[in-house]
């Protein structure tokens, strides 16, 4: 049985980039949903007691999985998700260590954030743009909709949800301003350093 995890702030910490009436609806009703969802399709199934993480590799491109390949790699991505937010009123440092391979794969700090800035804009329709470890560099990806890294081998370090449910409540199309204010204000940049040394 999945559970929704509990959110690592308060739901006014991140305003005024993420409301707390955006969260109200993006965790407490989507994020809920996704869990719901995927309970019921496991259900009496040998994947019941499975992690996410087994059922998204149990499932990933297979036919008739669908569904329970979307509603885990949701609740998957969501939950990584919050964890790369902090409060506005919480300074957090770059990690040195990811600073370092972010300048081994990219040449500068500066040309990732360019890269992951225009993969959220570029991204058409829903889906998550990711800062993934793959082999020995890391780099910029998108997913569509549910997809998510670890159905690709990758190791995930960083993501935005892109899905317009993200940002609709408060910016409505204005994804750029939502993304601008996620890497400057909300960036929790040192949470998956354990998946950085894997
Ligand atoms: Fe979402």
């Amino acid at each position: 049985m999945h559970t929704l995890p509990i959110l690592p702030f308060e739901m006014t910490d991140l305003e005024p980039h993420i409301s707390a009436k955006t969260l109200e609806f993006h965790y407490g009703k989507h994020h809920q949903a996704y869990i719901d969802n995927l309970n019921k399709l496991v259900e009496g199934t040998p994947m019941e007691k499975d992690s996410l993480q087994n059922i998204i590799v149990k499932t990933a491109g297979r036919e008739g999985k669908e569904a329970i390949f979307n509603n885990a790699a949701q609740a998957y991505n969501h939950e990584f998700f919050w964890k790369c937010l902090k409060p506005v009123h919480v300074d957090t440092l770059i990690p040195v260590e990811l600073k370092n391979a972010v300048i081994h794969s990219f040449g500068s700090w500066e040309k990732m954030i360019e890269e992951l800035k225009g993969a959220a804009l570029s991204q058409f329709g829903s889906g998550w743009v990711w800062l993934v470890k793959e082999d020995s560099n890391v780099k910029i990806v998108k997913t569509s909709n549910a997809d998510t890294p670890i159905a690709h081998g990758q190791i995930p370090l960083f993501t935005i949800d892109v899905w317009e449910h993200s940002y609709y409540l408060d910016y409505q199309n204005r994804r750029a301003d939502y993304v601008n204010g996620i890497i400057e204000n909300l960036a929790n940049w040192d949470f998956s350093l354990d998946n950085l040394r894997d």
